[in-house]
C-alpha cells in the first residue's frame, strides 16, 4: 500500500514536471519572430499611418493624420511606452486588435485602421508582428484623439458597421491555386490591404463586395483609384507593373500620386523579389470588372 502510494505521488510529480517543462517551453516556442515581424510590417504598411509625417518624426509613435469623409483619425502610438503606448499590453491584446477590431477593454476599433483586412493575417505572422513591435524604442509622444464629424465620433456605432461588413478570420488558402497564387492573394488581402483603397465603397464606408479590387471613383483622397483587375492592369506588361511597384514609375515615365507612392515607398517597394512575382501573379489572376462610372 505504502509503495503504491509512494509510486502514486512520484508518478503524479514527473506529471507535473513534464507540463511544467511543455508549459515554459511552449511559452518559449510561441515567441514570435521579430526579424520576420520587421519584414511583416512593411508588407502590411503599418509605418505610414503610425508615424507623424514630418521630418525626423520618430517611428510608431503615432500622430499621422488620416483625413477620409467621416473627419480625420490620428494613428496612436504603438511602441512599448507602458503609458503612451502599448507597453502593459499582452501579446492577446495585440491577437484581438488586429483579428476582431477590439480594444483591450472591449471598445471598438474605427475601420480606418484596416483590421478588415488585417483580420485575415494568421496566427504565426500576428505574433511575429507583435514581437518585432515589442523590439521598438518607446515613445512617450501622446496620441492624439480623433477628430470625426457628428456623430462618427460614437465607437458605438462601429459595431453596426461590423455587423454589416466586417467577417473576421485568417484567410483561408484556395488549395486548388498554387503556392505563388496563395502567397499573392495573402499579400493583397490580408497584409497589402490593397482592397482598403482599391475597392469601392458604399455610403456607409463599406466596401462593395461585387466589386473587389476593381477601382473607386472616388477614394481616400477624392481622386479615383484605379481599377487593379486585368480589365484595366492589362495595359501593362509584368516587367512593368513590377517596375511601377518597386519604384512609382509608370511606363510612360509618370510618377504616382502620393497616396500609392507612400504605399510603394513602405510596402510594395520593400517587398522580396519572390512575394512581388507573387502579388502581380494573383492581380493577374483577378476576375476582370470593367470601371465603375465617374461619381457625380
Ligand atoms: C491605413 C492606416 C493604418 C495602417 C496601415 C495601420 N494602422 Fe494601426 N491604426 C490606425 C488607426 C487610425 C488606429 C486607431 C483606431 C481607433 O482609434 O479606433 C489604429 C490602431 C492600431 C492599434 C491599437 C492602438 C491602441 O492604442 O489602441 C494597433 C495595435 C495597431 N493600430 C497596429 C497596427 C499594425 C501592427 C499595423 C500593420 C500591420 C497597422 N496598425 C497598420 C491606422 C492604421
Ligand atoms: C492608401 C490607398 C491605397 C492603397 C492602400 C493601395 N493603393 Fe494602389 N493606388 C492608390 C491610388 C490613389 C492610385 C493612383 C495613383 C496615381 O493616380 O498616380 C494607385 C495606383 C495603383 C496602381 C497603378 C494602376 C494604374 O492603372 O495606374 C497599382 C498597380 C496599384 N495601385 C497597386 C496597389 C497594390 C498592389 C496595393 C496593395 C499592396 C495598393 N495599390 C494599395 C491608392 C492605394
Amino acid at each position: 500500500m505504502r509503495a503504491s502510494v509512494g509510486t502514486l505521488m512520484h508518478a503524479w510529480r514527473s506529471v507535473a514536471l513534464v507540463m511544467l517543462l511543455a508549459a515554459v517551453h511552449g511559452g518559449a516556442s510561441a515567441q514570435g519572430d521579430a526579424k520576420r515581424g520587421a519584414y511583416l510590417t512593411k508588407a502590411a504598411g503599418c509605418v505610414g499611418c503610425h508615424t507623424e509625417a514630418k521630418k525626423d518624426a520618430t517611428p510608431y509613435a503615432g500622430g499621422r493624420a488620416l483625413k477620409t469623409s467621416f473627419g480625420t483619425f490620428y494613428g496612436p502610438n504603438i511602441t512599448p511606452h507602458p503609458s503612451a503606448g502599448l507597453g502593459r499590453w499582452s501579446e492577446a491584446d495585440f491577437v484581438r486588435a488586429l483579428r476582431l477590431g477590439l480594444r483591450p477593454d472591449g471598445a471598438h476599433y474605427f475601420p480606418a485602421f484596416p483590421y478588415p483586412s488585417f483580420t485575415r493575417i494568421n496566427d504565426a505572422d500576428l505574433r511575429d508582428l507583435w514581437a518585432h513591435l515589442r523590439t521598438l524604442p518607446a515613445s512617450a509622444r501622446p496620441s492624439q484623439a480623433h477628430d470625426l464629424k457628428f456623430p462618427f465620433g460614437w465607437r458605438f456605432l462601429v459595431v453596426g458597421w461590423k455587423w454589416l461588413f466586417f467577417s473576421p478570420g485568417p484567410y483561408s488558402a484556395d488549395q486548388k491555386q498554387t503556392p505563388v497564387l496563395q502567397r499573392g492573394a495573402y499579400l493583397v488581402e490580408a497584409l497589402g490591404h490593397c482592397g482598403e483603397c482599391h475597392t469601392s465603397r458604399n455610403f456607409l464606408g463599406g466596401p462593395k463586395r461585387d466589386r473587389p479590387l476593381a477601382g473607386a471613383a472616388k477614394g481616400p483622397e477624392g481622386d479615383r483609384v484605379p481599377n487593379l483587375t486585368p480589365a484595366k492592369l492589362k495595359k501593362w506588361n509584368d516587367a512593368e507593373l513590377k517596375s511601377f511597384l518597386q519604384t512609382g514609375l509608370t511606363p510612360e515615365g509618370d510618377v504616382a500620386a502620393e497616396t500609392m507612392g507612400e504605399v510603394i515607398r513602405n510596402t510594395t517597394g520593400e517587398l522580396t523579389p519572390d512575394d512581388l512575382v507573387a502579388m502581380i501573379g494573383y492581380l493577374r489572376a483577378l476576375p476582370p470588372i470593367a470601371d465603375e462610372p465617374d461619381a457625380k
